[in-house]
């Protein structure tokens, strides 16, 4: 029996109860550090070694957290569904629960990639996470962060429409919808096709988006008993 196809657009908010922040709320991330100095092209371009040094202690970040039980609960939804995760997150905690199929739309914290050969992507280890812009690959080309800038293009937006518009049940996740064009992607969705949006404080979304108004461990626990058959 082919199992309908359940697509997941995750934000920062899946994250948060693992430890990890989320960048917009208060208190968030770009609360701390300004984004334009240490997420975007420019900024990058003015001074990396402030760019390598904000992603070296997400990474230390990531080390010392574990998937939360709404990253598992994804899992278990595998049992009836195909389950296609599409996460603006760059951590790996959809890969370390187990979830089957995860398209990452702003980039992987864990891996760096060629400055001279963008198809050069190396996946760095525990312990050797510390890049500066003095870091060389193999070749002796630098290296920077896999992370999408702002200003840059979303490479996997074109892979992940193709996923959305395949879906027969939606599910939105902890996310501002303020980034695009990530936050685009769910009008990509065929007319409808059921869409639910898991936020303890849900940015303003058409009605017919059934907002569950729960942080993502509590509000995917409720999911699995609403889509189970
Ligand atoms: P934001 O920080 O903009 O939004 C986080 C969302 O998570 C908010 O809607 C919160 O209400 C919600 N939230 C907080 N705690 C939660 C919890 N325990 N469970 C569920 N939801 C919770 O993060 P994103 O929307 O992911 O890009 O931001 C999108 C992009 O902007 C990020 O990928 C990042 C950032 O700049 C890059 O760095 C390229």
């Amino acid at each position: 029996m082919v199992k309908p196809e359940l697509v997941v657009l995750t934000g920062a908010g899946m994250s948060a109860e693992s430890g990890i922040s989320t960048f917009r709320d208060s208190g968030g991330l770009w609360d701390k550090y300004p984004v334009m100095d240490v997420a975007s092209a420019n900024g990058f371009a003015r001074n990396p070694a402030l760019v390598h040094e904000f992603y070296n202690t997400r990474r230390r970040e990531l080390l010392g957290v574990r998937p939360n039980s709404g990253h598992s609960g994804l899992v278990e939804l595998e049992k009836w569904y195909d389950v296609k995760v599409i996460t603006q997150n760059v951590d790996d905690l959809h890969e370390r629960a187990g979830s089957s199929s995860v398209l990452h739309l702003h980039g992987e914290l864990m891996k760096v990639r060629s400055m001279r050969h963008p198809e050069r992507i190396y996946t760095l280890t525990p312990d050797n996470l510390s890049t500066s812009p003095d870091s060389r690959d193999e070749y002796g080309d630098p290296v920077r962060p896999h992370i999408v800038f702002f200003q840059e293009a979303v490479p996997n937006i074109e892979p992940a429409i193709d996923i959305m518009q395949q879906a027969d049940v939606v599910v939105i996740i902890g996310t501002s919808m303020a980034v695009y064009p990530a936050a685009g992607l769910v009008n990509y969705a065929r007319r409808g096709v059921p869409v639910y949006y898991i936020d303890p404080n849900p940015a303003p979304v058409p009605d017919n988006i059934t907002v569950i108004r729960a942080t993502a461990t509590e509000g995917v626990a409720r999911l699995i008993e609403m889509l189970r058959p």
